[in-house]
């Protein structure tokens, strides 16, 4: 008779923040340090977790509806919840790494945000059936930049996310956690005193070992040139930072060509300003993510979910606006879609997900959030999010950052 351990723990998790606190035990300090990470002082990675506080709701007692619906359409897709796998390179905290994340994606209904610095070739990611969005740096020069484009497309890529926002701002005042230049034998030996006490994290990689004699290789398959071996993690990051940043008309140039590659819609990830909103509407893109890149970017632009209404009010409904940065809960998700996104990304809430459970821990993340709006829309009487507005909302005073406004002078003229 198999006798269950009564002490062993749950993995399922309640709320996001317990499975942060589980990824923090998990994982090697190093590692964990690469997902929590801000730059610089850490302002506005702290801003984006603070804004979505200062925000309450208005419930009602009665009146609540028994039915309640969180489906949308964004970027031409269907999706069943608002909430999207944001993109993000450092996914080797799970053996699976992206694969698990696709699958989690296609099993919850939303789409997948892949990253050009993956550690998963876009064809195993789409092979996992999920709606991928492919997303790419101003990186390399052009003929690289449409040969990338044309084997997202060929592997099933339904759009682009082009996230332009980056400047390179290095320095974080905690220190950054060491990346490997590759996962040898001397690195292991170098770093073994970070992981040994890991044992259930070094254990999923072992087993991987044993399967398959590979190891996590840190290079970033989805840069190789065709027919040629993948770039290490540094060696890609080299070509991104000695690229000469774009300008408007490359990213005209990037979305057309994107266009005829695909058809498909092209998304630009990181706009801040209500100007760069109109441009971008100007160059024809599908979309735009209001974003701060995570607080990983220039410290000091603020929470992005105070720039959201300036920006969603000037461009109207003239493309798809979400947001990413900060949202931990549904009712994150519930306030920024009240402000004006139609559906949010989420990064390190799914990567924490990932390093605790899987697949299994990205769905438990998707349903926690998942869980948040149904519980927040049956509070607010409402039956789907598409009829969520500001006055459910308790917005302090001041609370928006309208960056990029005319001046009122300008406006008066
Ligand atoms: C570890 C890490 C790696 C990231 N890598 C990328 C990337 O490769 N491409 C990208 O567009 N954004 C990247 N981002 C930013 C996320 O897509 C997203 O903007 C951010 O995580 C949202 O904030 P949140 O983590 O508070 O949800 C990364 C973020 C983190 C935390």
């Amino acid at each position: 008779m198999k006798v269950e351990n009564p002490w062993k723990q749950n993995p399922w998790f309640e709320s996001v923040a317990v499975a942060q606190a589980r990824a923090r035990k998990r994982l090697p300090a190093p590692v964990y340090g690469a997902l929590v990470a801000g730059s610089e002082r850490g302002h506005s990675i702290a801003d984006n977790l603070a804004a979505f506080a200062e925000i309450g709701l208005a419930p009602h007692v009665v009146g609540q509806l028994p039915e309640r619906s969180q489906a949308t359409t964004v970027f031409g897709q269907q999706i069943s919840l608002p909430v999207i796998i944001s993109p993000t390179g450092v996914q080797a905290v799970h053996p699976d790494g992206e694969v698990a994340v696709a699958r989690a994606a296609a099993a919850r209904g939303t789409i997948m945000g892949l990253s050009n610095f993956a550690s998963k070739s876009v064809e195993e990611v789409t092979a996992t059936g999920a709606t991928t969005f492919f997303q790419m740096y101003w990186t390399g020069d052009r003929d690289t930049m449409i040969q990338r484009m044309t084997r997202a497309h060929d592997a099933g890529a339904k759009g682009l996310i082009a996230t332009l926002d980056w400047s390179f701002s290095m320095g974080r005042d905690w220190g950054s956690p060491e990346i490997p230049e590759k996962v040898d034998l001397k690195t292991m030996v170098r770093l073994a005193p970070k992981v040994v006490t890991k044992g259930r994290w070094l254990w999923q990689f072992g087993q991987q070992y044993r399967q398959s004699g590979k190891l996590p290789d840190l290079t970033a398959p989805n840069l190789a040139p065709p027919g040629g071996a993948a770039p290490t993690f540094f060696g890609a990051y080299y070509e991104w930072m000695t690229t000469p940043p774009p300008t408007w008309e490359d990213v005209a140039w990037m979305r057309a060509t994107w266009a005829q590659i695909s058809g498909t819609p092209f998304v630009l990830k990181g706009v801040c300003r209500v100007d760069d909103a109109l441009r971008a509407v100007d160059a024809g893109v599908a979309g735009i993510s209001v974003s701060n890149h995570g607080g990983n970017n220039l410290d000091g632009t603020p929470a992005a979910i105070r720039m959201v209404r300036p920006i969603a009010e000037a461009v109207g409904d003239q493309i798809d606006v979400v947001m990413d940065g900060g949202v931990r809960r549904g009712s994150d998700v519930v306030k920024a879609l009240a402000l004006g996104a139609k559906a949010v990304l989420i990064g390190r809430a799914y990567l924490w997900g990932l390093a605790v459970n899987g697949q299994a821990g990205v769905e438990n993340v998707l349903d926690v959030l998942g869980g948040g709006i149904d519980s927040a829309l049956r509070g607010l009487a409402l039956s789907s999010t598409a009829e969520l507005q500001p006055e459910h909302l308790l917005v302090p005073d001041g609370f928006d950052r309208a960056l990029g406004l005319p001046a009122p002078s300008t406006m008066r003229t």
